[in-house]
């Protein structure tokens, strides 16, 4: 008891400080999420998330330079097609615009992992992220969809494959798919607890990717649950999931947190693009100190379990974490 035990004695330096530091974030735990578009020379950028671009392939070989320099590991592709479909068809042509993103960048940097999500809402018309009849988001028939989808991008090139849909079933039809067609030694990062979020609002504006009529409930899941959270990644690693991510990061925590402790499986966190959206703006208004805020959460979410992080900040935090060094 006090005055024999004083915590305080361990933080009186930085030197005592940083031998007993309990968790730690490097540049490899990043993930850099990035958007790739038709068209040469194109940098747009997106409103609600400063800083991030839709690119065109020849941009984003520029973009991916960056990242490798900066020693972040892995990008995860999103794609804008040319014209969307009720089925999303141009996620699984063989020059769609994800497969020419992953062709090149593997061939300019063929140490970069390159990770592909797998979904079919920015190619769909209607903004699903499955087949749609009559007004329903159809499960069973969705699955022979991203099964094809993975697999040409694995044809492409892809390192890895994140399946964002939340259909059941998904990672076994593509774990499925891929060990049919030679890429079994692929890994499947599933999106295994994905919940109905109002924080992928500006993903959407980057993705134009927003549904058209409803929303995402009846497959993403309900905020206020955790059970299910551990039923969903309980089932994914049952399909072969090798790595499960938790998405949104910030306000579940305790997800990441009870997934670690429940599976001893690799923990991935999406910190996605509202979070992003909410550090940029108060940032930008002076009101936080964006360096020490990021990399606090960041942190955070290495402390609640996560092994890799997908974040937006990601060259920003690289810069950062290697200026310590
Ligand atoms: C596609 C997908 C979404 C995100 C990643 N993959 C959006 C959604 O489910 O509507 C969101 C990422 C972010 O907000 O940063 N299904």
């Amino acid at each position: 008891m006090f005055p024999t035990v004083r915590p305080r004695r361990l933080r009186e330096n930085s030197i005592l400080r940083k031998m007993v530091r309990e968790t730690s974030l490097s540049v490899c735990d990043l993930v850099l999420p990035v958007f790739v578009t038709h068209g040469k020379s194109v940098k747009n950028s997106i409103k609600s998330m400063p800083g991030i671009h839709q690119l065109s392939v020849d941009m984003l070989l520029y973009e991916a330079e960056e990242a490798v320099e900066l020693g972040i590991p892995a990008v995860i592709i999103f794609g804008i097609p040319k014209s969307k479909d009720p089925r999303g068809l141009e996620a699984y042509a063989d020059d769609g615009i994800v497969q020419r993103a992953v062709m090149s960048l593997k061939k300019e940097f063929p140490n970069l992992l390159v990770i592909t999500d797998v979904c079919m809402c920015e190619f769909t018309d209607h903004g699903h992220c499955g087949i749609v009849s009559q007004g329903n988001v159809l499960n069973d028939p969705t699955l022979g969809y991203l099964a094809k989808i993975a697999l040409s991008q694995c044809q492409a090139g892809a390192d890895m494959v994140a399946p964002s849909d939340m259909m059941d079933g998904r990672v076994g039809a593509i774990r499925k798919e891929l060990d049919a067609n030679g890429f079994e030694m692929i890994p499947i990062m599933s999106y295994a607890a994905k919940y109905a979020s109002k924080f992928y609002g500006p993903f959407r504006d980057a993705a134009g990717s927003a549904p058209q009529f409803g929303d995402r409930k009846s497959y993403q899941m309900d905020p206020t649950n955790v059970r299910e959270a551990l039923k969903e990644v309980e089932l994914d690693i049952q399909e072969g999931a090798d790595i499960v991510m938790v998405k949104p990061a910030l306000a579940y925590m305790d997800i990441i947190k009870s997934v670690k402790e429940n599976f001893n499986y690799p923990v991935g966190a999406y910190n996605v693009s509202g979070e992003y959206a909410m550090v940029k703006a108060a940032s930008a208004q002076g009101w936080i100190d964006e360096k020490g805020t990021v990399l606090e959460t960041l942190m955070g979410m290495k402390r609640a379990g996560a092994d890799i992080i997908l974040t937006y900040h990601a060259k920003d935090a690289a810069r950062w974490l290697n200026d310590c060094k």
